[in-house]
């Protein structure tokens, strides 16, 4: 399974990047206000700072909502950097767009996904990644992993090569729940790529591994009291 992350925070990438296990990043609207970045022209270089530090793909998503604007968009959007990823929101003028890119060999990302049959349109449009958002169903009290698992199912059935990529994770079992159910992708934040890391029996472990070390190597050291003349 792929991991991206999920934010527009340039620390954030870089120390996911860091950790050697990033292969992409996802941004939104929402994220990049939330950094601060806003002007055609910021968010633009925001995209190329971004593609600097990861080596994978990076969605962007286009604000504009109509064939035409989507396309002008998604087309100077994908001219920045050849990792850009044109994010189309699932409405019928996203889905054109996204044929338009898909048949041009520009990759896609359908977003705002929460049915099987938006996930179907997408993928016979030929995006290239489909984004089911879990955290947002799980919200109004409806299973997102659920549909994660009915993705799965339709395109395995058919073959399709759109990768599921599992989007509004908010946290770790959301990570590995996906990855059990064969998402192909998760995006989320970096806490719940982080919890992944945590179990108190490695930190217990690990101490007891140290302090048995030391003790052993301090009685067998040339300098240790009792060893050596
Ligand atoms: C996906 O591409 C979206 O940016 C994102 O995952 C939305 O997550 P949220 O529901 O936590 O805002």
């Amino acid at each position: 399974m792929k991991f991206f992350i999920d934010t527009a925070n340039l620390d954030q990438i870089r120390e996911a990047q860091a950790l050697g296990i990033l292969d992409g990043v996802t941004t939104n609207p929402s994220l990049m206000a939330k950094e601060g970045i806003t002007g055609a022209d910021n968010i633009k270089n925001h995209y190329k700072a971004i593609c600097e530090i990861v080596d994978g793909d990076v969605s962007a998503e286009v604000i504009a909502t109509d064939f035409e604007g989507m396309v002008k968009e998604g087309e100077e959007l994908a001219a920045l950097h050849s990792q850009i990823v044109v994010k189309l929101p699932m409405i019928a003028d996203g889905v054109k767009a996204c044929k338009y890119f898909s048949d041009k060999g520009i990759k896609t990302n359908v977003t705002l996904v929460f049915s099987a049959g938006q996930a179907l349109l997408a993928a016979k449009a030929g995006a290239t990644y489909v984004s089911p958002f879990i955290g947002r169903l799980d919200d109004i009290s409806t299973d997102g992993l659920n549909l994660i698992s009915e993705i799965r199912h339709i395109y395995d059935n058919y073959m399709f090569e759109t990768e599921i990529l599992a989007a509004s994770v908010r946290h770790t079992m959301h990570v590995i729940d996906c990855a059990k159910i064969g998402a192909d992708v998760m995006t989320g934040p970096l806490k719940a790529i982080e919890g992944l890391l945590k179990h108190p029996l490695t930190d217990s472990g690990l101490e007891k591994f140290l302090a048995d070390y030391k003790k052993a190597n301090e009685t067998d050291s040339p300098e240790a009291p009792g060893v050596g003349f």
